[in-house]
């Protein structure tokens, strides 16, 4: 009798599955356009103006997943422009844990969000249609395909390279970073200015290369944004908000710090930062411009070996003792990092 009832049944569903299908369709639209409608009220998001191209202009805009998490301070909102015409590849720059990933993620999701039919979580936006939008984000591999961490980074940005349109929104956080500083800066620079003169594009590019934020002031159309930091006795302080400009640090140091690595590499991070820092500014007052190869090798080249080579050299059957202690003394500044 179960079997015959359960048969009956689904005989008749057979017989209306068209209608059941439609209706299912039109029940789940109506869900997901109830849900913007929904999410737009409880949470404050406005109606976006659609356009068919221009600026992409956001007041007041905000993550719409990272303002729901219970977090220690209050979302800060922050605007955006870009302009195909004068402002369409925006470098972000700023220290760690400042707020650009989110600040990149949170224009993807609106742009996104308002192409959905969706109210979007800021105060005003004018959002032009896109074709796509392109993404280029974080650290992953694939090994079992045959692809290093740094070939995904690649593979990735060849294809935005290769489809991104006049109409389209790409996002790039950080390419480059998988490799040496120099190459990485390199392969940058030239993304940066194959966006600006050939796709054209919309890009937002974060990134913590500040010698490409320099440059980046000869480009016409590419502009400097940052995200502000205040430095106190205690440190740094996040203030979350997009200001125009580049900053100059990135304050890795500092977050690693906060993320509680041990005191002793904090310590010494600094001092070898500062011995670099230091022999930087002397090969660009010597040399007129930065010697890349030596650059690198002051602050890779252990200190340790500087101070073996220095005691070797000397030469102790010779040496007057005021010599001695001044060399024991240079020695001593030295790795303390005061000289
Ligand atoms: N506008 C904001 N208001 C409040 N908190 C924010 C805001 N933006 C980001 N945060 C918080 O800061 C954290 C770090 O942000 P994010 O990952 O965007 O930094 P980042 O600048 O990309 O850092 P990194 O250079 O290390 O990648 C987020 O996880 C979030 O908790
Ligand atoms: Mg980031």
């Amino acid at each position: 009798m179960e079997f015959e009832i359960f048969a009956a049944l689904r005989g008749q569903a057979a017989a209306h599955a068209a209608a059941i299908r439609r209706d299912a369709a039109a029940v789940a639209e109506l869900d997901v356009l109830a849900n913007f409608a929904h999410l737009a009220a409880e949470n404050h998001y406005c109606r976006p103006e659609m356009a068919a191209g221009g600026a992409l202009e956001i007041r007041g805009g905000r993550h719409a997943v990272i303002e729901r998490l219970p977090l220690d301070d209050r979302f800060v909102p922050n605007d955006l422009h870009l302009d195909p015409e004068q402002r369409q590849v925006l470098l972000v720059t700023g220290p760690n844990m400042g707020g650009k990933s989110t600040y990149l993620r949170q224009t993807a999701l609106i742009v996104l969000l308002a192409h959905m039919g969706g109210f979007v979580p800021a105060d005003a936006a004018r959002i032009p249609l896109v074709d796509r939008i392109f993404t280029r984000i974080g650290a992953s591999d694939n090994l079992a395909r045959g692809r290093s961490t740094f070939m995904v980074e690649m593979t990735e940005a060849a294809v935005i390279l290769s489809q991104a349109t006049e109409r389209s929104l790409v996002i790039l956080d950080e390419i480059g970073r998988g490799t040496a500083t120099y190459d990485g800066l390199a392969l940058a620079w030239a993304i940066v200015e194959y966006l600006h003169e050939r796709s054209r594009s919309l890009t937002l590019f974060a990134t913590h290369y500040h010698e490409l934020t320099e440059r980046a002031r000869h480009l016409a159309r590419v502009a400097n944004v940052q995200v502000a930091v205040r430095e106190s006795a205690e440190g740094v302080v996040f203030l979350r908000k997009v200001i125009e400009g580049e900053a100059s640090r990135s304050y890795g140091i500092e977050v690693a710090r906060l993320a509680g690595l041990p005191r002793e590499v904090i310590e010494r991070a600094r001092e070898v930062l500062r011995q670099h820092e230091r022999a930087e500014a002397r090969t660009t007052s010597t040399l007129e411009g930065s010697e890349a190869p030596q650059m690198q090798l002051t602050l890779f080249t252990p200190l340790a070996q500087q101070v073996v080579e220095r005691l070797r050299a000397a030469d102790l059957d010779r040496i007057l003792p005021l010599e001695a202690l001044n060399l024991l003394a240079e020695l001593q500044s030295g790795i303390r990092g005061e000289g």
